[in-house]
């Protein structure tokens, strides 16, 4: 039978992706993550489920982890990074040094243990300062070139360690004779995933502000949301597809909305009925961001079924549900811009 691991196996789309595979009973799934996943000991407790199941808690930015990965694997997803907006603008080193270190440790490792076939989740931030600066064409295909904006502004620090990992990859991938898949994932949504994202913020806020008007954090900026199960078998079947091996993907959907859409729309869904207000965004957030998904549809059939209200609607109930029972993000709540502004001119 198949083995797969999954790095990042414990994070948004790495869980999801674990649970796709273990319910298809039809490969052994190694799920390595420094956390572990709300849905590894629901899976472990289920004796149907266990069999196709090992979880590996540790720090893969550490190369002595990767002692813990005892199988021959034939598929590798690497996923494992630090991500989130928030994230970056305050801890900048941490997100390259973690990052391009997972990186490089995965490429040290298949270097002495080949597996079959690699697939790097890399990022629409990619290209964030090319459709910014240069008005480059939205929505957005993968032949686009990748830039940075303002190298002294910490928001490109994530986006170069997934350009560093495109490159690493491909190029490694040369001297060791195999052919990695790329996918940039694009705003991909749904339950739990995580507290640092635009969707779970809106929620948090109107779960807890009360009087209007409501502030439209960047209204006119667009965004094309995709659901997580979308985003599952994208990802897999891109794994899985002999056209995809050496070739990079956008995985998301094709659907350009403003945040105003989103916001009047997850109002509406929480009974807002208050004004609203436009008000300028998180520093270096990108203008316009929706991606042309034809290649991963041509090349192996990717067909994203949910619309964005769907999409939308499905993890606003999880959000709306996790704020109106009182619980509290362990962390990534939301933060006004204007904070973490005034945090990172201080
Ligand atoms: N969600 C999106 O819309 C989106 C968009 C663009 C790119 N991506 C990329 O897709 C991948 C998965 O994203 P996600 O949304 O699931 O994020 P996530 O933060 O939920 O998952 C990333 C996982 O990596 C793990 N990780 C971080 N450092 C680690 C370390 N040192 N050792 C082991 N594990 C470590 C985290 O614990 C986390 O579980 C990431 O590489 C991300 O950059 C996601």
């Amino acid at each position: 039978m198949k083995e797969v691991l999954v790095l990042g196996g414990g994070g948004f789309i790495g869980r999801n992706i674990v649970e796709y595979l273990v319910n298809r009973k039809d490969c052994h799934v190694t799920a390595a993550d420094i956390r572990e996943a709300s849905n590894w000991s629901m899976i472990a407790a289920d004796s149907k489920k266990s069999l196709y199941f090992k979880p590996v808690l540790d720090d893969f930015a550490e190369k002595s982890a990767f002692e813990k990965l005892d199988r021959q694997f034939d598929e590798v997803y690497m996923l494992a990074a630090i991500v989130g907006v928030n994230r970056t603008l305050r801890d900048p080193a941490e997100v390259i040094r973690v990052n391009t270190q997972l990186t490089m440790n995965v490429l040290d490792w298949v270097a002495k243990k080949p597996v079959k076939r690699i697939l790097f989740s890399s990022s629409s931030e990619n290209y964030a300062a090319t459709t910014d600066l240069f008005d480059a064409d939205v929505p957005t295909s993968e032949s686009i070139p990748l830039c940075v904006g303002d190298v002294t502004h910490p928001r490109w620090t994530y986006a170069i360690t997934k350009m560093h990992g495109e490159l690493a990859f491909i190029h490694s991938a040369k001297a060791l004779n195999y052919k990695p898949t790329i996918v940039r994932y694009q705003n991909i949504i749904g339950p739990e995933m995580g507290f640092g994202h635009a969707i779970p913020h809106i929620v948090e806020r109107f779960s807890k502000e009360n009087g209007s008007p409501f502030k439209i954090y960047g209204h006119d900026q667009t965004r094309a949301f995709c659901y997580i199960d979308d985003a599952v078998r994208g990802t897999v079947g891109a794994m899985e597809s002999d056209n995809a091996r050496g070739q990079i993907y956008h995985i998301g959907n094709r659907e350009e909305i403003t945040m105003e859409q989103l916001t009047t729309y997850i109002g509406g869904l929480m009974d807002y009925s208050g004004k609203y207000e436009p008000a300028d965004t998180y520093p270096g957030s990108v203008g316009r961001r929706c991606p042309n998904i034809d290649k991963a549809v041509n090349d192996f059939g990717y067909s994203p079924k949910n619309d964005w209200k769907e999409a939308v609607r499905l993890t606003t109930e999880w959000y709306q549900e996790f704020f109106t029972s009182g619980r509290i993000p362990e962390s990534g709540g939301f933060e006004p811009p204007e904070k973490i502004l005034a945090s990172m001119t201080k």
